[in-house]
C-alpha cells in the first residue's frame, strides 16, 4: 500500500466489535458537543441542569434544558457516521454491540439495533422516585412544570437521563460485552467522563485492538492502538474492511 492509502480498520470473521460513541458522532448532524469552546456546557453550569441536586432544587430549569435538547434532537438527522455504524452492524450481526453516551436517537434512526444508551434517552421520562416503573416514551417539549405528568405513584416525571453523580445504565451488560470484544472502536468522545473513559483500558486488559475516530486525540489517546484522525461523517464511510 502507498503512503496515501486511506486508513482501514480490518475486521476478521472471528472478531467481535464493541463500539462506544460520544457527542462527536452527532456533531455533523448539528448537535453541539459538550466540551467544545462553543459547546453545550459553555452556556450552562452542569450543577444547575444535570445533577440530582439540580433536579431537587429546580426541576423547571432541568426540564427547560432537556426540552431544548429535545427540540434540537428531533430536528437533527443521522449523518454518514451513524449510517456507517448501522452498515457495520448489518455485516456483523450479533458480533457487534454499540454503546452510546449520547441521549439523542440518531443511531436508531440510522438503523442501529444492538444499541445501548448508557446515559439515558431524550425521548423517555421516568418517575423521580425510582418507584420501579419502567421509563415511558415522552417526546413532549415542556414550556412549564405544570405540563409535566406524574407517575401513578405520585412522583413527578423526570428526564430519563443519567445525571452527574448517578450510575450509568446496565453497567453489567456493558462489562460483559467488553469482555467478549476483540475490537473496541471509540468515536467522538473526549475521554473525560467516567466510567466510559475507562472502557478502552478494560478492552486492552482483554487484549482487544483499540481504535479511536475523531478530529483530535481524546484525553485517553495513549490507550489506543490506532487513531483515525478526522470527522466521523467523513472518515467512517469505507473505513471498515470486513472479511467474510
Ligand atoms: N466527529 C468525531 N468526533 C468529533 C467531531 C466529529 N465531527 N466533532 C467533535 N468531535 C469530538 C471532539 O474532538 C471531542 O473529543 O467529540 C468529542 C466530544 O467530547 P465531549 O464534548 O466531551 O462529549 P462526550 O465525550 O460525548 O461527553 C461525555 O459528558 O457531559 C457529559 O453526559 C454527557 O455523555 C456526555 C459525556
Amino acid at each position: 500500500m502507498g503512503d496515501h492509502a486511506p486508513m482501514k480498520v480490518s475486521i476478521s470473521p472471528s472478531d467481535r466489535v464493541f463500539v462506544l460513541t460520544g457527542a462527536g458522532v452527532s456533531a455533523e448532524s448539528g448537535l453541539p458537543t459538550f466540551r467544545a469552546e462553543d459547546g453545550l456546557w459553555a452556556g450552562y453550569r452542569i450543577e444547575d441542569v444535570c445533577t440530582p441536586d439540580a433536579w431537587r432544587r429546580n426541576p423547571a430549569g432541568v426540564w427547560a434544558f432537556y426540552s431544548a435538547r429535545r427540540a434540537s434532537g428531533w430536528k437533527a438527522l443521522p449523518n454518514p457516521g451513524h449510517f456507517a455504524l448501522a452498515e457495520l452492524e448489518a455485516r456483523l450481526g450479533d458480533r457487534f454491540f454499540l454503546c452510546t453516551q449520547n441521549v439523542d436517537d440518531l443511531h436508531e434512526r440510522a438503523g442501529s439495533v444492538r444499541l445501548h444508551h448508557m446515559h439515558g434517552e431524550l425521548s423517555k421520562s421516568r418517575c423521580e422516585r425510582e418507584c420501579g416503573r419502567l421509563p415511558v416514551e415522552d417526546r413532549n417539549i415542556y414550556t412549564s412544570l405544570d405540563e409535566v405528568g406524574r407517575c401513578p405513584c405520585g412522583g413527578r416525571l423526570r428526564p430519563h437521563i443519567v445525571f452527574f453523580g448517578e450510575m450509568p445504565l446496565e453497567m453489567d451488560r456493558i462489562q460483559e460485552e467488553i469482555n467478549r470484544a476483540t475490537v473496541m472502536l471509540v468515536v467522538g468522545t473526549s475521554g473525560s467522563v467516567y466510567p466510559a473513559a475507562s472502557f478502552v483500558h478494560w478492552a486492552r486488559q482483554n487484549r482487544a485492538r483499540t481504535v479511536y475516530v475523531g478530529p483530535e486525540p481524546p484525553l485517553n489517546a495513549s490507550a489506543f492502538s490506532q487513531i483515525v484522525q478526522g470527522k466521523a461523517g467523513e472518515v467512517m464511510p469505507g473505513l471498515f474492511e470486513v472479511a467474510d
